[in-house]
């Protein structure tokens, strides 16, 4: 059984209060509250060990040094990837996407050529396509999904032919929930000669990932999802495509020898890495994945998937509700409209009761376009929401809706 009472201890802010109301938040999937243990290592990192790691002969270099590869060699083994060179810390998933958009592009994509991005992506996994393929003269071509918020896998063949160089797809999507069986985009992607990168912003934290089985070539994500500070984040790559993707980034840290001549790139992952490193943020994001690894992961799925069918089923009693993603597997997420009633105004009122939810287009406007509508309401859970959460949730929008119509 998920002790969520005690699983709540180790988040200091959850105690807080907001116009003198009990703190309800429900935006873990904007960004996740933090643990004592990831506090603490922000805190300590600073009073005992701050020094530039890579650079110095010094005790405290060496020290943090450590810390920072020990934290690469951590979140390998969490997300299953080979080796700890195949986990790149960048400034988040965003910076991820961008270096392979343009790193891996400027190298492989050609005129003519296309990627294949899914219609339920966060901004992040689309812009940068477009921008590599206007730069190459590609083409962007879209996979969509249907009114339940089902990613249509089955229309992807008619998408990929032998021009077909990248498939970008989301875990779980940011808006939906939608979890797509990725194992048949990386077969169909993989045969049509295209590599396959995967945002897995969401899918690492309700569910977890293991990039190995999954065969995708790139995956990208944020550490301050995951429990750990803004500013860090992963991309993980095979390593010999990493090998062969040009660097993005020049600078320091990410050279072999440099001269005005001639300039060679460090190995892997530091080729990707230049100049001072967020080495704070990685060092807490390895301090977030070991203490997310005393748990089962498949208790926090069962106790997020128990909070989603709870504000769900609440939800749906609500005369004019609209719930967007329906499909079975969806992580702990959950997209809403009332009828008569505006998206932002119920997240005003919701926040007044001390509920924090994301209103808006959720940074996925062509979601909103296929629903024809100019924003949502998003509750997202995490594994320190409770049961009476959901419930508060659920009074808060019948009390809003009653309000304004
Ligand atoms: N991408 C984040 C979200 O979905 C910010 O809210």
């Amino acid at each position: 059984m998920w002790d969520v009472e005690k699983i709540r201890q180790d988040f200091p802010i959850l105690a807080r209060r907001v116009y003198d109301k009990p703190l309800v938040y429900l935006d873990s999937g904007a960004t996740a509250q933090k643990p004592e243990c990831v506090i603490r290592m922000v805190d300590r990192l600073h009073r005992e060990w701050n020094a530039n790691i890579h650079r110095g002969v010094h005790y405290l270099s060496e020290e943090t040094t450590e810390m920072y590869e020990a934290a690469r060699r951590d979140i390998a083994s969490y997300i299953g990837a080979a080796a700890p060179e195949e986990v790149v810390f960048t400034a988040g998933a965003t910076a991820s996407l961008n270096t392979v958009a343009y790193a891996w592009c400027e190298k492989h994509l050609r005129a003519g050529d296309n990627i294949v991005v899914s219609e339920m992506e966060h901004h992040s996994n689309i812009v940068p396509w477009q921008l590599a393929a206007g730069r190459k003269g590609a083409e962007l071509r879209v996979l969509p999904f249907d009114d339940e918020g089902r990613l249509m896998i089955e229309r992807l063949p008619e998408l990929l032919d032998d021009r077909t160089r990248v498939v970008a797809v989301t875990q779980a999507s940011n808006t939906l929930g939608t979890c797509p069986d990725l194992a048949p985009i990386v077969e169909m992607a993989h045969r049509a000669g295209a590599i396959v990168v995967v945002d897995g912003c969401q899918g690492v934290v309700h569910g977890g990932v293991n990039v190995a089985e999954l065969d995708c070539d790139f995956y990208a994500f944020s550490g301050h999802k995951l429990y750990a500070p803004t500013g860090i984040g992963v991309l993980y790559g095979k390593r010999a495509l990493l090998e062969d993707m040009p660097p993005f980034l020049g600078g320091g840290d990410m050279v072999d020898r440099v001269s005005f001549e001639r300039t060679t790139y460090a190995p892997v992952p530091l080729k990707f890495e230049a100049g001072t490193a967020n080495f704070v943020g990685a060092i807490a994001l390895g301090e977030a994945v070991r203490y997310l690894r005393q748990f089962d992961l498949s208790e926090i799925e069962a106790h997020e998937r128990a909070l989603l069918q709870r504000a769900t089923e609440g939800l749906m009693q609500i005369p004019g509700m609209k719930i967007y993603g329906t499909t079975p597997d969806k992580c702990a997420i959950v997209s809403f409209n009332v009828e008569g009633a505006h998206a932002y105004d119920i997240g005003m009122i919701l926040d007044k009761l001390g509920i924090a939810v994301r209103t808006g287009q959720h940074c996925a406007e062509p979601v909103m376009t296929h629903f024809g509508v100019t924003g949502m309401c998003r509750a997202s859970f995490a594994m320190y929401n409770t049961l009476e959460e959901a419930d508060a949730l659920v009074a808060g929008v019948e009390r809003a809706v009653r309000m304004l119509k």
